[in-house]
């Protein structure tokens, strides 16, 4: 049997990256070039630049990736790219790059959606069993997904406003955190002492829906208030009570979510997933509610390739194949 190789390529926003990943599990390169650097004095992504570092990147990235794997390009069975979500300029880097490999090489295409790559990174190291639930949270999305079978998606819950991580990096901007900030926040509130208290957004009772505006509008509010009384904050109990708000309400709505449709896993996915509080509240929750939890290593849970190629091969194995005239979709649904 011969194994099959999938080179699979990631442009969607701010990370270039290019992956050669064997039989949808075994990851042979997975090279993420992040452009962290270009935006970071901005406060955020600028898609100009991210489009132009993308169409300088994405070259090399692919002939390290193939160096890098010891696959030679005449061993490829496909070539799989993120069609969308994401910004257009940056996808279309992606997918024009992965269509002139495809027609080159006469290989088969495989659109992806960016976040089915987020759940299926969990497919490179677990055993999915169906039903399942996935918590999708990252710097673009916060959903909870219930997906009955592969590639059944089924979105049972979203954020109103800003996603997860886009409240992680605003308030981390108003603390003066570098770019992209959750991982900084996240650092400050695991050795804080005592939390700044905030409130929790639950929305209606029966909804999966989540807001993180008000959140967002409470930190800054008490930033200024403090400032203005001449008694700033301490950052880090600013931190400790914004991720306890966060958190907890993502894994109250999730596990909730799992009850109700009999889910079988609970699956985290997305940039935020690397988040310390979310895996150690989920982990504890989960063990107390008999619910057997996925995580995503560390380095799968941001954006790349390999999540990409995971989420191909099986688009592979249904014959899903895409023809050489698809289209980026920025707004693509799940
Ligand atoms: O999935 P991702 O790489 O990009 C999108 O598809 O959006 O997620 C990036 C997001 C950023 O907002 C970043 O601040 C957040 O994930 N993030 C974290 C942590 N690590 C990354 N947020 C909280 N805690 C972390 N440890
Ligand atoms: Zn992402």
């Amino acid at each position: 049997n011969k194994p099959l190789y999938i080179l699979a390529i990631e442009t969607s926003c701010d990370e270039t990256s290019v992956a050669i990943v064997e039989n949808g599990t075994i990851i042979k390169a997975n090279i993420v070039s992040s452009q962290i650097e270009t935006h970071e004095r901005f406060g955020g992504v600028v898609p100009e630049l991210a489009s132009r570092k993308h169409v300088e990147s994405i070259t090399w990235i692919i002939e390290e990736a193939l160096e890098k794997s010891g696959v030679a390009p005449s061993e490829l069975s496909a070539i799989a790219v993120t069609q969308g979500p994401g910004l257009i300029g940056a996808l279309l880097v992606g997918v024009v790059a992965a269509k002139a490999l495809a027609y080159a090489l006469e290989l088969p295409l495989i659109a992806v959606h960016h976040i089915a790559g987020h759940i299926y990174a969990n497919q490179l190291v677990h055993e999915l069993q169906y039903p399942l639930v996935s918590l999708v949270v990252s710097g673009g999305h916060t959903e909870l997904v219930y997906i009955e079978s592969e590639g059944n998606f089924k979105i049972i819950g979203q954020t109103r406003d800003d996603a997860a991580g886009e409240a992680y990096d605003k308030v981390a901007r108003a603390l003066k955190l570098p770019y992209p900030g959750g991982p900084y926040i996240d650092r400050l509130a695991q050795e804080a002492g005592e939390a700044l208290a905030l409130p929790r957004a639950w929305l209606e009772s029966d909804s999966y829906d989540f807001s993180f505006s008000g959140l967002k509008s409470a930190v800054l509010s008490a930033l200024n208030q403090a400032n203005m009384k001449g008694q700033p904050l301490d950052p880090g109990s600013v931190a400790k009570g914004f991720q306890a708000s966060v958190v907890e309400v993502l894994v109250e709505k999730a596990l909730r979510a799992v009850k109700a449709y009999g889910a079988k896993q609970l699956l985290l996915a997305g940039g935020v997933a690397a988040n310390q509080g979310l895996r150690q509240q989920l982990a504890v929750r989960c063990a107390e509610a008999n619910v057997p939890l996925l995580t995503p290593p560390l380095g799968l849970c941001t954006d790349n390739a390999a999540m990409i190629g995971a989420a191909a091969y099986l688009k592979f194995q249904r014959g899903q194949f895409s023809s050489l005239d698809f289209k980026a979709e920025p707004l693509l649904s799940l």
